[in-house]
């Protein structure tokens, strides 16, 4: 027989080691090794678990349990499948408790039995927010627990069809000494709670709290251990929220959820593009259109740019809703491409709304603002872009063109201005396409590169 042997696991990023360290080698924190016990299995003993079996007499997936919730239903790829782990993440105070309150009680509505856990909240609390939004219903069943062995019990007694975790950090397994939300404790908790949902056949809602660093505490760990990861995001100070896909083995990842926050709990947003466009009457500088594709779904968003003169030796460069170092290289290209001069400048850049938009078709429209903001000059407010800015300066195509100037058509807008290479089928009428081969070009096509001699004066 061989000894029972120890694995270190750091708490914070769940780093291995075999012996104990007072500083985890990976992320540097101090006194975070836990010890966790594994038993080796007794030489010659069986493996338990299933044999292979014939494909074909494999039965057809199960419906789905569709929530009711469009925005959520589409986002999970058609409705939640039976026996699956769903990880709801997001910084607190966002909506997740809101958010599967409200789909707890649109499915218990739909003759579904629902047990909803909570860790964090009293049951006066969760009632009387429910009575709030209109959640209340027969079958909507809630536990206010923070032991998983209770948990655990309180399902195989009801057997409900859904269950929501709120939220697993909270949860505990007193066989493990480590506190609750740990690198150990979430391990234990998320394959118990695998378990549960397998052998209920229940759908579990599983919330997790996001840290500052933006990623679920426990890192990647729970990621991996469940069927689906979704993200629900916002500013803390908008209503507007959009749940996102991180992960999905039963559906695709680029689809989009778009949610207001209201007094009533959370509201479907039916025409995003609209949201995500600032309204209002004048046209001002510093803001261009641009259609991104968010999964399969084109949306306009506004850029609005801000171009000041700046004291400091290295300008900023400062950005909301799209990645830092893709600005920087628009800023780069535009100094050296199009020879806009800001290099003396701090640049601020922002995608209206609050989306988080990394696709590069934002380039172009990212450009233009600057430039408009740089030269003070407004652009058309009917046109929208679209394309990839390369580090040549080129404007390079994208794809999906003719659905993106369709959704432009419907809000509104007469001209899309894109790449002259890109290649157009089946585009709809009432919007002209502008082609641009580089930057330089599309600038001066709209008013807003570099002043000549005589217009010198506003430099
Ligand atoms: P909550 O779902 O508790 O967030 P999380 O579970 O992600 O921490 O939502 C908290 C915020 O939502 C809180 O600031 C209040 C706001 N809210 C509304 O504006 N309207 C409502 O109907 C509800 C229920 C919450
Ligand atoms: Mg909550």
């Amino acid at each position: 027989m061989r000894a029972e042997r120890s694995v270190y696991i750091c708490d914070e990023c769940g780093e291995a080691s075999v012996q104990w360290l007072g500083r985890c080698p990976a992320c540097g924190s101090f006194g975070t090794m836990q010890k966790e016990r594994r038993e080796p299995r007794p030489a010659g003993a069986r493996a338990s678990g299933s044999a292979p079996v014939r494909m074909e007499a494999v039965e057809e997936e199960r419906p789905r349990l569709l929530t009711g919730i469009g925005e959520l239903d589409r986002v999970l790829g058609g409705g939640a499948v039976p026996g699956s782990l769903v990880l709801l993440g997001g910084e607190p105070g966002i909506g997740k408790s809101t958010l599967l309150l409200q789909a707890a009680s649109c499915l218990a509505g739909r003759g579904s039995r629902v047990m909803l856990v909570s860790g964090e909240e009293s049951a006066a609390q969760i009632t009387s927010r429910a009575r709030r939004t209109g959640a209340l219903g027969p079958d909507l069943f809630l536990l206010c627990e923070t032991d998983l062995s209770s948990l655990e019990s309180a399902a195989r007694e009801l057997v409900p069809q859904v269950m929501v975790v709120d939220s697993i950090q909270t949860m505990r397994s007193q066989e493990l000494d480590s506190p609750p939300g740990g690198v150990n404790q979430l391990r234990e908790c998320v394959s118990r709670m695998q378990v549960l949902a397998k052998e209920t056949d229940a759908v579990a809602f599983l919330v997790g709290h996001v840290t500052k660093e933006g990623v679920l505490a426990g890192p990647r760990l729970v990621e991996h251990m469940v069927d689906c990861v979704l993200y629900f995001e916002g500013e803390r100070f908008d209503s507007l929220r959009v749940l996102r896909a991180a992960k999905n083995r039963f559906g695709s990842v680029s689809e989009l959820g778009v949610f207001e926050m209201t007094d009533a709990g959370l509201r479907e947003v039916e025409d995003p593009s609209r949201l995500f466009l600032d309204a209002r009457e004048e046209p001002v500088a510093g803001t261009a259109v641009a259609v991104v594709m968010e999964g399969r779904r084109p949306l306009l968003v506004e850029v609005q740019a801000l171009v000041a003169p700046s004291r400091l030796p290295a300008p900023k460069r400062v950005s909301t809703g799209m990645d830092g170092r893709r600005l920087a290289i628009n800023v780069a290209v535009l100094e050296r491409k199009a020879k806009v001069a800001l290099a003396e400048r701090d640049v601020y850049l922002g995608v209206c709304g609050g989306l988080q938009v990394s696709e590069p078709a934002l380039d172009l429209a990212v450009c233009m603002a600057i430039a408009s903001s740089r030269y003070d000059r407004i652009l058309p407010p009917h046109a929208a872009f679209v394309g990839e800015v390369s580090l040549t300066g080129e404007v390079r195509p994208v794809s999906r063109i003719a659905e993106r100037a369709k959704e432009a058509a419907r809000l509104g807008f007469r001209s899309l201005v894109i790449s002259d290479r890109a290649r157009a089928h089946g585009l709809p009428g009432g919007i002209e396409m502008v082609g641009v081969s580089d930057l330089s070009q599309a600038l001066e096509t709209f008013g807003v590169s570099r002043p000549s001699a005589r217009q010198s004066a506003d430099r």
